[in-house]
């Protein structure tokens, strides 16, 4: 294949190619002798060297060179007025797959413009995702693509969905895959479907955090009505039972009170979601097993009491795994969270925001790796963001948004941030370690899903019957 374009300067890692062919574009990954670079960003210019008229040129991140199929750091600039090549579908693949052999290998769709996979290295995922972009750019489609493609390398997924769209992406998926898929629903019994409960009998005084807030005496208080039924089998009705005729010399009268309050409205509002027992986390996370939590149909305070309590015994599972204890979580996982900034928003005072913050900052000892995915990067916390070592961007129009992940994401090239509302529904920039060149432009697979066609609601005008002078609908 000819020349397409030509290095016209050349510093460091950064080159500047004067671009001769029509197939260059942002992400387009090419060849100058025996390095490879990609292009981060195109513009017209002119300068001496170019001619006075304004000419198209490509700005390119060098990144390395192939040896022996691995890709090796560069240790001196490329030469100018070096030809540049668009690389071909087999270095493409030796650069994309750097080092791995396909089957250790995850890909959620193909380079951009060419017909290559972009591969990703699935044994980063400990390193914590985020996958970022405005609403309906692709991101479920995105993240279902990835749970996939986690679950069929055997790794276990738990995924909290907030808007109930799960289960239909991810049995399309497993119909190729074969992986499992359950599915739990919050305070909704649905056919076919488990429901996520809560175990009342198993939780300490300081476990009601998930749930509520209490202040330092209604915990002790509620420490000391625990304990009067310890041994027992019981409800959160027997322990509203209980908070009466308590001792008054331990527990002020009125601290009992305003805990019961407390207690009675925690039973309404999380009827059907409370149980004797529960929903046994240690045995929801399995091998070639996707775990939904659906929680579509729970009221947000719920949804965020569901997080912070499964966040906990996640972490809590691993830890114990770790240190031989009884009842621990056996394999390591993916925690998927949609909607993240309703969990782990900056301005959240919620223990879920914490919870989550410690899977972030401790999870990867664990064998726990977090995915947050959000229409509102702005809004999630720093502390969480900034764990988050793999970013999947989409498309993104927002400045404050783009700002914050300028700030969140080191190794991500501002260039590259400025751009995203160039990118189409489907298609995402990959970036970070779970990628061995500074980003891939991918184009997400579709997921074949039946769709009713999106139409303008027609409704009918009222009929109007005037009857004897009056106006009747
Ligand atoms: N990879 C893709 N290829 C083709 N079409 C896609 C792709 N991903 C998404 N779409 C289309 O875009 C629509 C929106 O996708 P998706 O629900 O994943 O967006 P989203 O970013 O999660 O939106 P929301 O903010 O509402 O959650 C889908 O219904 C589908 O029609
Ligand atoms: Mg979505």
């Amino acid at each position: 294949m000819g020349s397409a374009g030509m290095v016209i300067s050349s510093s460091g890692r950064e080159i500047d190619i004067l671009v001769k062919n029509e197939g260059m574009r942002l992400g387009t990954i090419v060849r100058i002798d025996e390095f490879y670079g990609i292009i981060a960003h195109m513009g017209y210019r002119e300068d001496d060297r170019i001619g006075s008229k304004q000419k198209l040129v490509a700005r390119a991140q060098v990144f390395g060179r192939l040896k022996e199929g691995r890709l090796v750091k560069i240790k001196r600039p490329v030469e100018p007025y070096s030809d540049v090549f668009l690389a071909d579908e087999k270095e493409l693949k030796s650069i994309l797959a750097g080092g791995l052999a396909q089957e250790d290998s995850i890909s959620i769709g193909s380079v951009y413009g060419a017909r290559a996979r972009a591969f990703l290295d699935p044994a980063e995922y400990d390193r914590h995702m985020a996958i970022l972009a405005s609403t309906g750019a692709g991101k479920s489609y995105t993240s279902a693509n990835l749970i996939s493609e986690f679950a069929s390398m055997s790794l276990p997924v738990i995924v909290v969905d907030t808007h109930g769209e799960y289960p239909k992406l991810l049995s399309k998926l497993a119909e190729k895959t074969g992986v499992d898929i359950e599915v739990y629903t919050v305070k909704h019994p649905k056919k076919g479907y488990k429901e996520f409960k809560i175990p009342v009998y198993e939780l300490a005084a300081e476990d009601f955090s998930h749930f509520t807030t209490l202040n330092e005496n209604q915990k002790s208080a509620l420490g000391f009505v625990l304990d009067r039924l310890n041994g027992k089998e019981y409800t959160l009705e027997d322990i509203v039972d209980n908070c009466s005729d308590l001792d008054d010399d331990i527990i002020h009268e009125e601290t009992a009170k305003a805990l019961k309050r407390r207690l009675v409205s925690l039973s309404r509002v999380f009827k059907g979601v409370f149980d004797k027992f529960g929903t046994d986390i240690t045995k929801i996370v399995k091998p070639y097993q996707i775990t939904i939590i659906d929680a579509s149909y729970a009221p947000q305070g719920v949804r965020q009491s569901v997080v912070s309590y499964l966040s906990k015994e996640l972490l809590k599972g691993r830890i114990k795994k770790e240190n031989d204890m009884p009842n621990p979580i056996d394999y390591k996982l993916l925690f998927v969270i949609e909607e993240a900034h309703n969990y782990g928003g900056s301005k959240i005072s919620h223990s879920c925001k914490y919870q989550l913050q410690r899977i972030a900052s401790e999870g990867r000892k664990f064998g726990i790796g977090l995915c947050v995915i959000s229409q509102k990067p702005s809004k999630i916390d720093d502390e969480i963001l900034s764990q988050c070592n793999t970013g999947i961007y989409m498309h993104i129009t927002n400045p404050g948004d783009k700002e914050h992940i300028k700030r969140s994401f080191e190794a991500i090239d501002e260039g590259i941030i400025s751009d995203l509302d160039s990118l189409d529904v489907g298609e995402c920039i990959i970036a970070g370690a779970m990628v061995r060149i500074p980003f891939v432009m991918c184009k997400v697979d579709e997921i074949k899903i039946k769709k009713t066609k999106k139409k303008l609601p027609r409704y009918e005008k009222p009929r109007v019957v005037e009857v004897s002078g009056f106006d009747y609908v």
